[in-house]
């Protein structure tokens, strides 16, 4: 399986960042070919910079950071999962930590969120994660099932669906899970999966929280980790590229 190299540009930039930001990792993509032959690359701007960045990609999938769970009408401020379609978005990141921490986002709703984007078509980056405090208490495993149980759509397997491991106290601080975290969280989700589709072995398991091209070497060669999110590194074309010279 390729590794899915993803940006996660969160709420930054202008049009101009947006506009040289992406194609930077264009050429980026382009001046080293063989970087597509081990890995799938995906961007996932603000929605407001979704039309200025899609001509400008190639060879790179265009994402939004999330979508409404409703499918049309009288939602203020919601943008639909068939308008992201419509722009030419192929995926979506879905249940990320900081809406679930901010929006009090909740694994029903994630997954009315999921289900709605498979109706559209968008393959789904459904984000799970403890937080410290959890990790101290030792609870990760089950709180990550928990968030894989309520917040996975039955509509999901391995062509519409990724996943995210992002420990939310790795997230932006510069702090990363240990290998050993890793490969036993990877491996904790991969069994959980097994569970519930017959597809599990296909569906990516990503790990986010704190990548740069200095550690991605090391996280990559876990079994189970088939790409990362990528947040802070992933507005440096150079870092992001970096990054997929590691796998
Ligand atoms: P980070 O963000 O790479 O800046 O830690 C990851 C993410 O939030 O997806």
């Amino acid at each position: 399986m390729k590794n899915l190299i993803a940006g996660n540009w969160k709420m930054n930039g202008s049009v101009e960042m947006a506009k040289s930001l992406a194609s930077a990792i264009s050429g980026g993509v382009r001046d080293h070919g063989a970087l597509l032959e081990k890995n799938d690359f995906l961007v996932c701007p603000t929605d407001l910079h979704i039309s200025t960045v899609s001509p400008l990609l190639k060879n790179i999938s265009l994402g939004a950071q999330d979508c409404s769970p409703f499918e049309v009408g009288a939602f203020t401020g919601d943008v639909s999962a068939q308008m992201l379609n419509d722009m030419g978005c192929s995926h979506v990141i879905l249940g990320h930590s900081e809406r679930r921490q901010y929006y009090a986002e909740s694994n029903m709703m994630i997954k009315q969120k999921a289900v709605m984007a498979n109706e559209n078509s968008l393959i789904t980056i459904i984000c799970v994660g403890e937080t410290e405090e959890e990790r101290e208490q030792g609870v990760q495993n089950d709180v990550v099932s928990k968030q894989l149980s309520e917040s996975i759509p039955d509509s999901a397997n391995a062509e519409n669906t990724v996943i995210a491991y992002e420990p939310v106290w790795a997230i932006g601080t510069g702090k990363v899970a240990t290998i050993e975290d890793i490969t036993s969280m990877h491996e904790h989700i991969r069994r959980t999966l097994a569970t519930r589709f017959s597809d599990s072995r296909g569906m990516r398991i990503l790990y986010g929280g704190s990548v740069k091209p200095a550690n991605a070497a090391e996280i990559f060669a876990v079994e189970n980790v088939n790409g990362a999110l990528i947040g802070g590194a992933s507005l440096k074309a150079e870092d992001f590229i970096g990054i997929a010279e590691a796998s």
